[in-house]
């Protein structure tokens, strides 16, 4: 039996784990186990998110919560090398950039435990943000990278990362995506928000560069406020979004100006809201995708992207950081859904495929 743990903490984590779980849970080949680090603790982003996934219940639990970067990978790393000693995985599988994902794999690395890395080769070259300084350390400490586009190869190349690791398998986030397109098409959240349908704009914005300075943060608010006089704007706000709006009193003059300021919204809701919109303004990294998928036309707040491929394609466009440029957010009802190659529903399985033919192989140990 290969036995497997998954080190998940962050709500991008499950929509992106979740089809890889399903698809080695049928293969009796295997055993899993999930840890939870905790790093996302509100209900709003992690049980609601497990809940609408189906997501099966951790098995362990390791309450990190917040603190500053070093607090938070170091207690993952700490905390989840105590796991790994007690259970001795075979493999362990990360997803994303979060500092859960760089926290797990560090320990297991450390540990001599190969590490699978979903969603490799993703670069913004943007070294302030932390998340690019997870991807290339994640990268770099794992064994099994499975990537979800052509560039993401070129990427890992570019930093000498063998290609005999590199595995383009598509994307797993779009795989939840599509399993629970018609449940969450049929909620038609808009209606009880009574918002227009394709005639509102849906915003999300959590990155520090948008929202952790007081200055910055309050002009957002001003570019939303002008905004939400040129359509309906619906705004699901991030925890550490909104504790940085109330405190610099942005949250009131949002509320007064009719920006529907709201709690982040589950999965099936979110994916919902997509849906209905006229456009979707943004800083994630995965929401880029889901946009493009959904072809609903996304506005991504931020001076680069790791998903080039969303720009490439006409469904993303990348704003930069000035705010004069939220002129350009229109809403639309044609939905122009990118059919990028292995976005298609199968990326989980085709990542069971690799490490069914890896450890059937008898190379599951081998670390480079
Ligand atoms: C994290 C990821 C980011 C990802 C996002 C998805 C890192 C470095 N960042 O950002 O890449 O896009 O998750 O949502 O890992 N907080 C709560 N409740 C929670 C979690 C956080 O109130 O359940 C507040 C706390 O004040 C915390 C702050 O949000 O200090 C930041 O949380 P953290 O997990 O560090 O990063 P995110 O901004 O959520």
């Amino acid at each position: 039996m290969i036995r497997i743990t998954y080190g998940v903490g962050a709500r991008p984590n499950f929509i992106k784990t979740a089809p890889v779980i399903e698809a080695i849970r049928r293969r009796p080949a295997f055993s899993q186990s999930i840890v939870h680090t905790g790093q996302h603790y509100d209900p709003a982003l992690s049980e609601d998110i497990l809940e609408d996934l189906g997501f099966p219940h951790p098995d362990r639990f390791l309450g990190v919560g917040s603190g500053t970067h070093a607090e938070q990978t170091g207690r993952v790393l700490i905390e989840f090398e105590r796991v790994l000693l007690e259970d001795t995985p075979d493999l362990v599988v990360v997803s994303g950039d979060v500092n859960s994902t760089l926290g797990c794999a560090l320990a297991s690395a450390k540990l001599g435990i190969p590490v699978a890395h979903i969603e490799a080769g993703l670069r913004s070259f943007d070294w302030t943000m932390p998340e690019e300084i997870n991807r290339v350390v994640t990268d770099r400490l794992s064994q099994y990278l499975f990537t979800h586009s052509p560039e993401a190869a070129t990427n890992l190349a570019a930093e000498g990362i063998d290609g005999d690791r590199v595995h383009y398998v598509g994307n797993t986030m779009i795989d939840s995506l599509r399993r629970l397109a018609p449940a969450a098409h049929a909620r038609e959240a808009w209606k009880g928000l009574r918002l227009p349908e394709y005639g509102y704009v849906l915003v999300t914005l959590h990155r520090p560069r948008n929202v952790d300075d007081p200055a910055r943060v309050t002009a957002v608010a001003d570019a939303l406020i002008r905004l939400a006089g040129r359509a309906p704007v619906v705004f699901p706000v991030h925890p550490r979004t909104r504790s940085r709006l109330a405190g610099s009193g942005d949250l009131d003059r949002l509320a007064d100006a009719g920006v529907r300021c709201l709690e982040p919204a589950g999965y099936l809701d979110f994916l919902s809201l997509q849906w209905g919109a006229g456009a979707v303004l943004t800083d994630s990294g995965g929401i880029q995708e889901e946009a493009s998928v959904i072809g609903v036309p996304c506005y991504t707040l931020r001076r680069s992207t790791e998903r080039p491929i969303t720009v490439e394609r006409g469904t993303n466009v990348l704003l930069g950081e000035d705010l004069s440029a939220l002129a350009q957010v229109e809403c639309s009802d044609v939905r122009t859904p990118a059919a990028i190659p292995l976005w298609d529903g199968h990326a989980g399985e085709r990542v069971a495929v690799v490490l069914e033919e890896a450890y059937g192989s008898g190379v599951g140990r081998a670390q480079g």
